[in-house]
């Protein structure tokens, strides 16, 4: 028999979605929210100083805190690698939620600095956990990657393909740090931050009747692909000894237009999503941004009209962290008790690509 809507057998009570399908109308379909169900983080136990950096390129703590904010970053071990701190973050974060690695369907991993091209540091990771049931990979958005793989682990799991997903952004940025350039190698840091997203189809599984994940607004625009980019390491620029030599496998930055682009663009983004979800910018109790420069942050608060103590801030103790970044700041805000249940907040983030993303979210 045809799978057509006359073909449902009358003892079945026709959702919303196929009544609509039978009416020849559509339908708005309330969906079962999805829920940050729980974070985690890692940092690397080696702390580097501006004091140990005035050491290695002719800089200053001076220089750097006012031009930046950072004082200090932690830097992996030479055999310590994204997929590593990724696993302890995505512990941290199951643990927190309540739930065991089996009971996750997907693993998705923003980052820019992968272990290797293949296998993704998704599956790397998933091996570690011993999470057999889950489907892993890699978004590769930068800075941006783990707020583009919320928002995908979001989509499916809304579906109804999944239910529940574990997000994490890792960097072992230090690894494509050209350590002789001033201009770039004091502001990055290594790290891992993850959460988990659970569709709560029950009142037992959200008791609080928290809505979760409001709305999210991702862009991106190739134009300006050339102001932070890792020219070297892939196919069109080998590794070769003449490539190394000229340090073509290292992070290079626009830092001016960079700057200016961040402001832009999480500015927009922040406005734009609030409004996709009917949320006033009075409402939200934390904005956690990306943590590239203080300086950037300061900007952003003042286009919006608001004091810097709305804002989750970090970067003076881990410098900035890529995709990790926005993961650890959420973890920590949460742990720390900086929100808390009920409370309405934004994530915010802006990469290479260039690539930008924001996210509103219930507690
Ligand atoms: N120590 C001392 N002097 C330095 C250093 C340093 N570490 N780095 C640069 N300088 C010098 C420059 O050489 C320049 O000297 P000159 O005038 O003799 O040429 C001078 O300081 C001023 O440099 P500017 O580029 O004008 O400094 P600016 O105020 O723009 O700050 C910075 C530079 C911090 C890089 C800033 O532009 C910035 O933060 N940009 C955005 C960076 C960012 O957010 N990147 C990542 C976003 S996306 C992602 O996370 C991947």
């Amino acid at each position: 028999m045809p799978n057509s809507p006359s073909s449902i057998p009358s003892s079945h009570n026709p959702s919303p979605a196929e009544a609509a399908i039978a009416n020849g109308t559509s339908a708005q379909v309330a969906r079962p929210p999805v829920l940050l169900a729980g974070t985690g983080s890692y940092a690397p136990s080696r702390v580097l100083t501006n004091a140990d950096l005035e050491r290695t390129v002719e800089t200053s703590d001076e220089w750097i805190t006012t031009r930046t904010g950072i004082k200090e970053r932690r830097i992996a071990a030479e055999d310590e690698y994204t997929s590593d701190m990724g696993f302890h973050a995505a512990r941290a974060a199951l643990t927190d939620a309540g739930i065991s690695a089996t009971d996750v369907d997907l693993i998705m991993v923003g980052t820019a600095t992968p272990d290797m091209f293949f296998p993704s540091t998704g599956c790397v990771i998933q091996s570690k956990l011993g999470a057999s049931r889950a489907v892993a990979m890699d978004v590769s958005a930068a800075c941006s990657g783990f707020l583009y793989a919320f928002e995908l682990a979001r989509q499916m799991i809304s579906c109804g393909e999944m239910k529940t997903a574990l997000v994490i952004g890792a960097e072992k940025i230090s690894a494509v740090t050209d350590w002789t350039d001033r201009n770039t190698c004091v502001l990055f840091g290594d790290g891992a931050g993850a959460a988990v997203l659970r569709r709560a189809d029950t009142v037992e599984e959200n008791p609080r009747h928290a809505r979760g994940l409001l709305a999210t607004v991702l862009r991106s625009d190739g134009n300006y692909g050339h102001i932070l980019n890792m020219p070297g390491g892939a196919i069109r620029c080998p590794v070769t000894k003449e490539n190394i030599d000229a340090r073509h496998n290292t992070l290079k930055m626009n830092g001016k237009e960079t700057f200016k682009q961040a402001v832009v663009s999480m500015c927009n983004a922040s406005l734009e999503v609030l409004e996709k979800a009917g949320v006033g910018l009075e409402e939200i109790a934390c904005i956690i941004p990306h943590q590239a420069n203080i300086r950037i942050i300061e900007a952003i608060a003042d286009r919006l009209k608001l004091g810097l103590d709305r804002f989750m801030v970090n970067l003076h103790r881990y410098g900035n962290t890529g995709a990790a970044a926005v993961a650890i700041a959420l973890d920590e805000a949460r742990r720390s008790g900086r929100v808390k249940a009920g409370d309405k907040i934004l994530l915010v983030a802006f990469g290479s690509g260039l690539t930008w993303a924001s996210t509103v979210l219930e507690l």
